[in-house]
């Protein structure tokens, strides 16, 4: 069930019989000169697509935009500052909430959004301790990229080439949910080198093309479509320990 896509109504018979909901999360960034810049946020929503034709459950509409200050030298790149990202997430899990959705699970598709995300969650839980009013919230983070399944299928697919930013895996599934936005581009080098980072200057000197450590060409629908099923597979599992 799609939130954007339900009537009141329909929520409202939905809280009834349960109250879980998965918010997909990702960002709106560069991904290197044949990825999406949509890559980290189509990833998590087209998993949590894919869960919903599973089992009963609510899908919020997906955070498009994260924490992407490094990736501003690219054009195209947009992103939210920590605070502002943590005040969206805590406005967004205190709408869901007031409204009896007790179980919330964001699946997140950008490494970058993790430090916020939990930053989120202890505001969220610190003004329930300070008030001494007990949370009735449960809030999970999860990540798509992190299951075994996934895992897996990197390292038969692209070991040693996955890199951290722009991984022939993330763009693999972008194009498997996307295949008429497909692109090609010849990579120089083959392998992004690999490095640490401070602001979007730094980045853009360390990294200059947008990728970090990964070989994008390798990606494919074919694979796209394997780390789809192995993604849905991975995050269910942990999705119903989480909801029962
Ligand atoms: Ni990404």
């Amino acid at each position: 069930m799609q939130l954007r896509l339900s009537t009141w109504c329909e929520v409202e018979d939905y809280l009834k019989a349960q109250k879980d909901i998965i918010i997909p999360i990702g960002s709106m960034e560069q991904h290197g000169p044949m990825g999406l810049i949509g890559t980290d946020s189509i990833c998590p929503e087209v998993v949590a697509a894919g869960i919903s034709e599973k089992i009963k459950v609510m899908i919020a509409p997906t955070l498009q935009i994260g924490m992407s200050q490094h990736h501003l030298s690219f054009p195209g790149s947009m992103t939210l500052r920590p605070t502002t990202m943590i005040a969206l997430i805590k406005d967004v899990i205190l709408s869901l909430a007031g409204h009896g959705f007790t179980h919330l699970f964001f699946l997140n598709g950008h490494g970058g959004n993790v430090d916020s995300i939990k930053a989120a969650f202890s505001e969220i839980y610190a003004e329930h301790s300070l008030l001494k009013r007990p949370s009735s919230s449960h809030l999970h983070l999860c990540n798509w990229y992190d299951g075994k399944r996934v895992e897996a299928l990197g390292n038969k697919y692209f070991e040693g080439v996955k890199g951290h930013h722009a991984t022939p895996s993330e763009i693999s599934l972008s194009f498997y949910a996307y295949p008429n936005a497909v692109k090609k581009a010849d990579l120089t080098p083959k392998v992004a080198p690999v490095n640490d980072f401070r602001d979007c200057f730094d980045f853009q000197n360390n990294f200059p093309d947008g990728r970090i450590g990964s070989d994008s060409s390798l990606a494919s629908i074919d694979i796209g479509k394997e780390l789809f099923e192995g993604a849905v597979q991975d995050v269910l599992e942990i999705y119903q320990s989480f909801y029962q």
